[in-house]
């Protein structure tokens, strides 16, 4: 016979936080310094979700440099994820490992669309065995306007370059862009390959963000989802293009397959940091620490596009999940992610509250301009258009993308758990962000919590009745912004 649980499944909206003493003088006392996964550290605690209308590079660089991480989504080609993730590996770094190059034999005019497609300014010019042998920049091009002469003609040869050998500490190499006046510092080996590339904007772009999540490369770092069915080649191409983190993203988390799926990573890739989902329980927590996950990722049915729970009549109230798998995994060192259903600044705090040490956002960074997917306008107001992964839509566009064969029946035997739908348009990641960090700060101070674990410790809730709810929004007022 079927069991009832006996405890009650809370969500955000359920409770509030209580009000503590509180010794905290300003917001800005607080610490918002969290932890993704066992071995990675993040100085605010939210992750942009691994959905298609979500995160790709643009919203992981956003994400990155605000403190946080995204999580590019796997439905892609291997090639489309491993791009996406050097996109945001090659930014911020003061040296780029991998620059890009041209070849001495290309035209002026191949040489200025590549450079536009790039979106750079200059670009150094290799040789046979990637042997250095120039650069090409906006100032050697400027006045030419014959498109067809080959950029050897006009490069900055090798000889008149000012290079600085691979492995050079950015202070060195301040030291040496300020003495030439340069902006670009070719890195090359001994035998006079490329090796790398350091430029003056780099280098005064990660001076000025100290908050940014970045890798001991001064890289900016990034996630990438993988499932669980045939992507050992996915994973090894991600791990080889340096992500920071791999995400098993499956809708049913505890199972054997994740489990399988979670010890073959850790024991080919001791080092890559991996991020297990979703689940709602502790027994998932249990079953997916042992296999060796570095954090997990909790939440099944709550998003903002998810229909699990009235299609599958499956879920688990979020707060209540979120709290026992807390529990579960106290202890463990391995940190929890509070996925989906933020919809409010206050829903951070809970979570955090709860035991989360993260939370994933999708929906509410649908809306932002770093999301991919299409902006509209309908009476007056501008949306995007974004959509669960397991929607109708999403899943349509993975058959036509995957070169398979079209299989009809298949299509009309999909059984969608997630919705399409239009959110409101946001304005930047930046602004959200500040958004919900601000309530976070100010829902810590309350609590008289200084760090995260002194929310974890100090939080007691207090459940509330439709009414307290009807209370806690702005009523008997018209609203005007
Ligand atoms: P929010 O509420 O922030 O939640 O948009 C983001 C999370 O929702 C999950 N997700 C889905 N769940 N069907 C589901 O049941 C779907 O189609 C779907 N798409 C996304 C996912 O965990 C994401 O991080």
């Amino acid at each position: 016979m079927a069991e009832i649980l006996s405890e009650e499944g809370l969500t955000y909206n359920d409770v509030l936080l209580v009000p503590k003493r509180s010794g905290i003088l300003s917001r800005k006392d607080v610490s918002t310094e969290t932890k993704l996964s066992r071995n990675i550290k993040l100085s605010i605690p939210i992750i942009s979700a691994n959905m298609d209308t979500v995160t790709e590079s643009e919203m992981a660089i956003a994400m990155a440099r605000c403190g946080g991480i995204g999580i590019i989504h796997r439905f892609l080609t291997v090639e489309e994820e491993v791009a996406e993730v050097l996109r945001v590996k090659r930014l911020e770094a003061f040296s780029v490992e991998n620059p890009y190059i041209l070849s001495p034999e290309i035209t002026l005019g191949e040489a200025k669309e590549k450079m536009r497609e790039w979106g750079i300014s200059g670009v150094l010019v290799v040789g046979e065995d990637r042997i250095l042998i120039g650069i090409l920049t906006a100032r050697d091009v400027l006045f030419e306007t014959d498109n067809s002469k080959k950029i050897s003609e006009m490069m900055t040869p090798r000889e008149k370059l000012i290079t600085a050998p691979a492995g050079i500490r950015s202070e060195e190499a301040k030291a040496i862009l300020h003495k030439y006046r340069i902006e670009k510092l070719p890195l090359v080996s001994s035998d006079g390959k490329l090796a790398g590339l350091i430029t003056s904007k780099d280098i005064k772009k990660v001076e000025e963000n100290s908050l940014a999540a970045k890798d001991e490369k001064g890289r900016f770092r990034v996630g990438a989802a993988v499932g669980v069915k045939d992507d050992e080649e996915r994973v090894d191409a991600l791990v080889l293009a340096g992500v920071d983190v791999v995400v098993i993203d499956i809708a049913h988390g505890h199972s054997d397959l994740v489990i399988a799926e979670v010890r073959r990573i850790k024991s080919k890739y001791p080092n890559i940091e991996v991020i297990a989902g979703n689940i709602a329980t502790a027994e998932g927590a249990k079953d997916l620490i042992a296999a060796g996950a570095d954090a997990l990722k909790v939440g099944v049915g709550p998003g903002a596009f998810c229909t699990t729970r009235i299609v599958a009549g499956v879920g688990f109230p979020q707060l209540s999940a979120v709290l026992n798998c807390a529990r579960a995994a106290e202890g463990s060192g391995v940190p929890i992610i509070a996925d989906g259903g933020i919809q409010h600044p206050g829903d951070v705090a809970k979570a955090i509250a709860a035991g989360a040490s993260t939370v994933m956002v999708g929906a509410l960074l649908g809306g932002t301009d770093e999301a991919p997917g299409v902006t509209l306008i309908r009476n007056g107001r501008k949306y995007k258009i974004s959509r669960g992964m397991a929607s109708f839509g999403a899943n349509m566009n993975r058959r036509a993308g995957d070169g398979r064969p079209q299989d009809n029946s298949a299509v009309v035997e999909y059984v969608p758990e997630g919705v399409e739908a239009m959110v409101p348009y946001r304005g930047s990641v930046a602004e959200v962000l500040q958004q919900l960090i601000g309530g976070l700060r100010s829902g810590m101070s309350y609590s008289n919590a200084k760090t995260v674990a002194e929310l974890w410790q100090n939080a007691t809730f207090v459940r509330m009745t439709q009414a307290g709810l009807r209370e806690s929004h702005p009523h008997d007022v018209e609203v005007i912004q």
